[in-house]
């Protein structure tokens, strides 16, 4: 077992105490803690903040942790219910090699996504920087290098964004679960927490997310969350957060499910490749290149972002299925990205073999069904200008009846893999009316 010592764990407890900070917006301005406030639109310092990002619309998560050392899921440590000695045995198995966050990066930008978000201390506790707060750390042990310095480089080296998750809950620390009812614990537990997240946020350059996770035990007033998005902002006018720190935060996060917000409220659907963050050995319930695309044309059609991800290997190499899938989505990004990127949200969405992204009035069809020489839309209000299929240019065929959108000339098999895109040029924002089609198309021998 490797030799832990468990002060250095409590160096947290003497940190700084946390100076209360302006924020770009008053606290005030928030939305009240809780449950998502789904009708808040963006303030103009979020829309400021959060341009780059809603063009994004595609980023790679990436859990690296201990747990990958050990092969079963980032939630080992408590599923198995696993002591604290033994699980920090890990240590000597997490090595991921010098080029790790290189890879990561590359295979992030060949895929098309814009940003990468690292665990920076996931559940488990083990910080993956140099920092001075503990010394179950990634300089300590383990690879023993800065393993976020290098996930900051690779990232910008690459010309992505770069993020970091932060979990709240703590399952190492000796304070981690007593927080919630000793006062003395909760004092040092949440000055440790406020003290790690100072260090990420002012050892590391710029950076463009904070993506805080879990927040048992406690709720925002014990975590202090408003005084600790302040610090936030203090040190990163210009990041972006989530709404884990039970504080609305800039945007929302749906877990393995796409759902947008209302009212403007921001969102990023979080979700696996397979059925595991951190990397599980055994794991094969891989998504298929399909699947992943149709996905973020659904976050990209309903005005959200799609945050994939991927769990290192302990060496750090990423798992092969991983990267055939994300290069294949990449190839994919690379003739229809510009469906993707900066897309506005897009009303109609009901066909059984496509889907549907929109920017300004062009509407982009994306058949991942081919049904053969021809297309139709339903209830499509608005006139059609002109439609082509985006991979090749080929100039389409439309007519129209007022309630058919028929779109004829395509060839018998997919010009494109694995998701077609024709592009339909409409006189004005494309609207889908089913409705009106149930209740007025005209029927056997009515209205003809
Ligand atoms: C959950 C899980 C965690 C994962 C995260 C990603 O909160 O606890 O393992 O990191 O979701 O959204």
């Amino acid at each position: 077992m490797p030799n832990i010592d468990r002060r250095g764990l409590l160096v947290g407890a003497a940190a700084t105490p946390v100076i209360a900070a302006a924020t770009q917006e008053p606290a005030s301005a928030q939305p009240p803690p809780g449950r998502d406030p789904s009708a808040a639109a963006p303030t103009a310092d979020q829309q400021r903040r959060m341009q780059w990002w809603h063009d994004a619309k595609f980023g790679m998560f990436i859990h690296f942790g201990l747990y990958a050392a050990h092969g079963r899921h980032e939630w080992a440590m408590e599923n198995e219910a696993i002591p604290v000695a033994e699980y920090q045995n890990f240590t000597a198995g997490y090595n991921p090699g010098p080029g790790s966050a290189r890879g990561w990066a590359r295979l992030a930008k060949a895929a098309g996504m814009k940003y990468m978000v690292l665990t920076s201390k996931h559940h488990e506790g083990f910080c993956n920087w140099d920092t001075k707060l503990t010394n179950y750390n990634a300089v300590n042990y383990g690879p023993k290098r800065d393993v976020i310095r290098e996930f900051v480089e690779a990232g910008r080296a690459e010309g992505l964004r770069v993020g970091f998750y932060y979990s709240l809950m703590d399952w190492h620390h000796p304070d981690g679960a007593r927080c919630q009812d000793d006062p003395a614990a909760r004092r040092r537990f949440v000055d440790y927490t406020h003290g790690l997240i100072r260090e990420l946020m002012s050892n590391y350059g710029k950076i463009d997310i904070l993506w805080y996770d879990v927040s048992w035990p406690l709720e925002a007033q014990g975590w202090e969350s408003e005084k600790m998005n302040q610090m936030v902002f203090a040190l990163q006018p210009d990041i972006i957060v989530n709404n884990r720190n039970r504080l609305a935060g800039d945007f929302s996060t749906p877990e393995q499910t796409i759902r947008a917000e209302a009212g403007g409220r921001a969102w990023e659907s979080c979700m696996t490749l397979n059925d595991s963050w951190g990397y599980q050995k055994a794991d094969d319930n891989w998504k298929d290149p399909r699947t992943v695309i149709r996905n973020l044309i659904t976050c990209a059609r309903d005005g959200g972002n799609y945050l994939l991800n991927i769990g290192p290997q302990p060496d750090g190499g990423i798992p092969p299925e991983s990267g055939r899938i994300l290069t294949a989505v990449g190839e994919w990004m690379k003739r229809n990205g510009e469906t993707i990127y900066a897309a506005d949200i897009c009303q109609p969405h009901t066909s059984a073999y496509a889907n549907f992204t929109r920017k300004g009035s062009t509407l982009f069809m994306h058949v991942f069904f081919w049904p053969g020489t021809d297309v139709s839309i339903s209830g499509l209000k608005q006139k059609i200008l002109s439609a082509k299929i985006l991979k090749t240019g080929a100039v389409l065929t439309v007519s129209q009846d007022g309630f058919r959108t028929h779109i004829t000339g395509l060839p018998a098999t997919a010009p494109d893999s694995p998701v077609t895109t024709i592009a339909i040029e409409c006189d004005g924002v494309p609207e889908q009316d089913t409705l009106n089609v149930r209740e007025h198309k005209p029927r056997m021998g009515v209205g003809i």
